[in-house]
């Protein structure tokens, strides 16, 4: 499932102006698709191809995707009024995308070659750059391309991918271009990140105590709520940072993610990642006890019947968090509840002392656990 889906939100691009080049990697297929998605949010595009990149998509399928000229070659406007031809669009665009970006681009951009029409619109180009490498594995590995990236990323370029997986050439590893609609959201999110810069502590899933080396107990929770505030506060400017139980939700990309399994480990790292963050948000369906007698063998039906489970109650993680917080932090919890929810949610808000809390009636089959869509009371 796309991030767009799940979330029925696309990142809003309005009046968005972006520089795509498109260099010469059987990747440039994908290029298509991002230039329809950067449309569809909004965001005008520009596209250059390279003289390798047209051996893969045409130009005349660019001009139609993007509703823009299209532009190839240093030498080839026809019009000798255009004298600036060659960095028309680094003066247009508010951001530079190149994907996919081969080896010899991203060499090329490391030297600061300017030997084709991109090559010299990205010198002239002033605003950020994102390149989405796509090659065959080895040659992302060669120290040289490794080189050259490092050398991008730390004069500002984002690098976005590439990820492990099958190439074209049938190889695996690492070297496969991110997906269109990945790649538009950290487009997205790259315009975002500049809005605010405050960062955002986040639980979600549940967590799980064992029985035997097989079984656990947990709860119903699937994370879903909790990443949908961790993509509407990516898309607010907010750097994440996740605290995950068990759980399947898409997270953003650019999300911290730190996977856990039991209430102990979740209030270990949030209780460390707090004291850097700004915002905490409890979205996690924490189990209150875990069993402090798990069989360290797989228990039998022979066995006749099951052992007696002893359980201790676990920290409240959400009441800590409040605990320590400082001037300026924001702690909204989570309530769950079958009856009763305002008033026990709004009990829940005191006693933990939060300065907002979500209460779910999660007794409403479209509402709280395992649903996509969710309905309550905030209260703060
Ligand atoms: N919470 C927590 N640590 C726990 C239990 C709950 O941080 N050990 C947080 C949840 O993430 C949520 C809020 O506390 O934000 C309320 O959780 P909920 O399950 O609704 O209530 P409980 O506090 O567990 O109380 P009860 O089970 O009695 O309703």
């Amino acid at each position: 499932m796309t991030p767009f889906v799940q979330n029925n939100l696309r990142p809003a691009l309005e009046g968005k102006k972006i520089l795509l080049g498109v260099t010469g990697s059987i990747a440039a297929f994908k290029a298509c698709e991002i230039v329809r998605g950067l449309r569809a949010c909004g965001a005008r595009v520009r596209v250059v191809l390279t003289e390798s990149a047209e051996q893969f998509v045409t130009k005349t399928t660019m001009e139609t995707l993007s509703g823009e000229p299209v532009y190839t070659s240093l030498w080839n406007t026809g019009n000798a009024a255009q004298g600036t031809h060659h960095i028309d669009a680094a003066r247009w665009a508010d951001l530079a995308l190149i994907a996919p970006a081969t080896a010899n681009t991203i060499a090329k951009l490391a030297l600061g070659l300017a030997d084709d029409l991109l090559s010299t619109e990205l010198l002239a180009f002033q605003g950020p750059i994102l390149i989405a490498p796509a090659m065959n594995p080895a040659m992302y590995a060669h120290s040289a391309v490794q080189h050259n990236v490092a050398l991008l990323t730390a004069r500002g370029t984002l690098v976005l991918g590439p990820t492990a997986g099958l190439t074209a050439c049938g190889e695996e590893g690492q070297g496969r271009m991110l997906e269109a609609d990945e790649i538009i959201e950290l487009v997205a999110q790259s315009f975002y990140a500049k809005a605010n810069g405050k960062q955002v502590l986040l639980t979600l899933g549940p967590t799980r105590s064992a029985i035997d080396p097989v079984r656990f107990i947990s709860n119903r929770s699937s994370g879903l709520m909790g990443a949908a505030m961790a993509w509407a506060c990516v898309r607010a400017g907010y750097r994440v940072r996740a605290i995950c139980g068990p759980t399947t939700a898409t997270l953003p990309l650019s999300v911290q993610v730190t996977q856990v399994e039991t209430a102990a480990e979740m209030a270990a790292q949030v209780l460390e990642g707090w004291k850097t963050s700004d915002v905490f948000i409890s979205a996690a369906a924490v189990l209150d006890w875990d069993v402090t007698n798990p069989e360290t063998e797989k228990i039998k039906k022979e066995q006749g019947q099951l052992p007696t489970l002893e359980f201790k109650k676990n920290l409240d993680i959400l009441a800590e968090v409040a605990k320590h917080r400082r001037d300026g932090q924001f702690v909204l919890g989570f309530a769950a509840e079958t009856n009763d929810a305002l008033a026990n949610g709004r009990r829940k808000l005191a006693a933990k002392n939060c300065d907002a809390i979500f209460i779910n009636d999660v007794s409403q089959a479209d509402q709280g656990f395992e649903s996509e869509t969710n309905a309550g009371w905030w209260v703060a």
